[in-house]
């Protein structure tokens, strides 16, 4: 199986759980500067919010990809409370015709608050970089 890892991250966190999910899958995760240019089974996709509905760059990064190089998409996202990021990318992938895993991934840090919102209180204990590698773990052939 071959896989991709891209990511889209303002302040850091998205990107380590990229990290980490790649670390798992024998890959190295990049941001959406990197697009896809070879066959890849699964394309792990993930990023935060920012008080928008949805994530801009993720958009653009989907309707740029040549989607005839992906297999399947697998959708991954952080946020405060509620993300849209999961149910944005899986909409692409039925507005596409794309295949979609039936898993995705979404971390909800607790209690940020309204004053550090995005920035403070996102810690990566052992149990959630456990439930990082076992996400990625099910993808593995
Ligand atoms: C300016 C800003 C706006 C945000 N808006 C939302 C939001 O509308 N809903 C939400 O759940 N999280 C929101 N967050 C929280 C981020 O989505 C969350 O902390 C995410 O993990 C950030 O990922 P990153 O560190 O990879 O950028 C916001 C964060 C920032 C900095």
């Amino acid at each position: 199986m071959t896989y991709a890892v891209r990511y889209q991250s303002q302040g850091g966190k998205t990107k380590k759980v990229a990290q980490i999910l790649a670390q798992t899958l024998g890959v190295e995760a990049y941001d959406l500067d990197t697009p896809i240019t070879e066959q890849v089974d699964y394309l792990f996709i993930g990023g935060g919010l920012y008080i928008k509905r949805y994530n801009q760059p993720i958009k653009d990064y989907l309707e740029g990809t040549d989607l005839s190089l992906i297999g399947e998409i697998v959708p991954f996202a952080t946020c405060n409370e509620f993300s849209n990021v999961i149910k944005q990318i899986r909409n692409f992938c039925k507005n596409n015709n794309i295949k979609c895993a039936n898993e995705d991934l979404c971390i909800k840090w607790v209690l940020e608050g309204m004053f550090d919102i995005g920035f403070k209180g996102a810690e990566f204990t052992p149990e959630l970089e456990n439930r990082i590698k076992e996400f990625a773990g099910k993808f593995l052939a």
